[in-house]
């Protein structure tokens, strides 16, 4: 696993020289499937760029990407969102990373998370422990919701699949902390180093989470769906925690709590 993860680290490093290259320079931006679904110049280069670092040193290996897909299968695959925060990254909001996570034979197993601004790297190796910047990282020790500070997201289309709007509601009104930070990679790395207690979305892909879900079980954290099951890839649903809220955050999105 070792060289492994330095390759994805050396990858996550020049995606995110890409990053802030355009962001000094200006970039192209163009629309997906409606006028708030950007995707820049930025996206397809480093999605390029991390493809052909990778698969250069692992040509058998699979390789999915947010904007390129995937075109073959392997027992290893790289699960890669180039720039996690597009809106963000559009705006120069300086909150986006570049997210590389890895699955072996089904199970994700290392997981690497860049912050481009603050060159904060969060990652994790299956059984190894999470680590920022080299230095371990644990969920936070909170075990009351009332006081916790948590995290969400909304798609693209959150006009046209409003269920979140619901569950956002239901947190607001029990007088709960919440953000929206906008780069879903970030918010769950966020969880594994403890300044986050919670964070849920909805319809999230598997680039957005694959990398990070090993940050945040390495890192001592819970991961599962909405009904509390334990969380696989392509689930429409996720909640995260520090463990010790998880059951509080569960009925509170419910409406029971
Ligand atoms: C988005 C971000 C955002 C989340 C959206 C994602 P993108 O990813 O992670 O926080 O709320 O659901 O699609 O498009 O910036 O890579
Ligand atoms: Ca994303
Ligand atoms: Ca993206």
């Amino acid at each position: 696993m070792d060289a492994l993860l330095n390759d994805a680290i050396a990858a996550a490093r020049l995606a995110r020289g890409i990053h802030l290259y355009y962001q000094e320079r200006g970039f192209a931006v163009d629309t997906k499937t409606g006028p708030t679904d950007l995707v820049t110049q930025a996206d397809r280069e480093t999605e390029a760029a991390i493809k052909e670092y990778l698969l250069g040193r692992y040509p058998d290996h699979a390789f999915l990407g947010e904007e390129g897909g995937q075109e073959r299968e392997a027992e290893y695959r790289w699960i890669v969102d180039p720039l996690d925060g597009t809106v963000n990254f559009a705006h120069r909001f300086p909150f986006f990373a570049v997210s590389i996570g890895l699955e072996v034979r089904g199970r994700l197993e290392l997981g690497v998370v860049l912050d481009s601004t603050r060159d904060e790297l969060f990652w994790a190796v299956r059984g190894r422990g999470a680590y920022l910047n080299g230095r371990a990282l644990r969920v936070s020790a909170t075990h009351r919701l009332i006081g916790s500070l948590l995290a969400t997201g909304f798609p693209y289309d959150v006009n046209k699949d409003q269920e979140n709007l619901t569950y956002f509601e239901r947190v607001l009104r029990k007088g709960l902390t919440v953000r929206r930070p906008g780069a879903a990679a970030l918010d769950l790395s966020y969880v594994a180093a403890g300044r986050l207690e919670g964070f849920w979305e909805v319809k999230l892909k598997p680039w957005d989470v694959a990398a990070a879900i090993v940050i945040v079980e390495e890192a001592g954290g819970r991961i599962t769906g909405i009904q509390g099951e334990p969380y696989e890839l392509g689930n429409r649903y996720i909640v995260a925690t520090n463990g010790h809220i998880h059951q509080q955050l569960l009925e509170t999105l419910h409406g029971s709590g």
